[in-house]
């Protein structure tokens, strides 16, 4: 993986808004339009309303234009590795395709990457929606 992606997914944890957890997590996704995309987990006191830092990254993707996921970073000060949590696998699920690789970070960098069919194996899929 790329440098530029982990400089990102840590720079954005330097953002997060984890008053509850304390738990501050960073994203960055690489888009389709070359771009990186980031985003921090942002709590609510109303705790179920809170963002993890990959759906506020995806936000941002989708806000500037971007379509598709082509790799994503994710780092947690206060975890080892930080594996997007199983909301955030789905989310990321409709943006990716089954080869494209998470990346899980520490301080130092990437240290262990899963594919997203890996990380979400059955995938809830249909095209009986829309
Ligand atoms: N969190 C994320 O931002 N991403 C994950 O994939 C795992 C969990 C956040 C949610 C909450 O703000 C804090 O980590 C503790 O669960």
């Amino acid at each position: 993986m790329a440098h530029d992606l982990f400089e990102a997914a840590r720079g954005a944890m330097a953002f997060a808004h984890a008053p509850y957890s304390k738990f501050p997590v960073g994203a960055a996704i690489r888009a389709d339009d070359g771009n990186i995309y980031t985003g921090a987990n942002i709590e609510n006191l109303a705790f179920p309303e809170g963002l993890c830092a990959e759906a506020t990254a995806i936000a941002h993707m989708i806000m500037a234009g971007a379509k598709q996921i082509v790799e994503v970073a994710v780092i947690a000060e206060k975890l080892k590795l930080c594996p997007p949590c199983g909301g955030c696998r789905q989310k990321l699920s409709e943006f990716a395709s089954p080869t494209t690789r998470i990346w899980l970070c520490d301080a130092d960098g990437a240290q262990k990457s899963l594919t997203m069919a890996e990380l979400l194996p059955a995938a809830f899929e249909t095209d009986a929606l829309g």
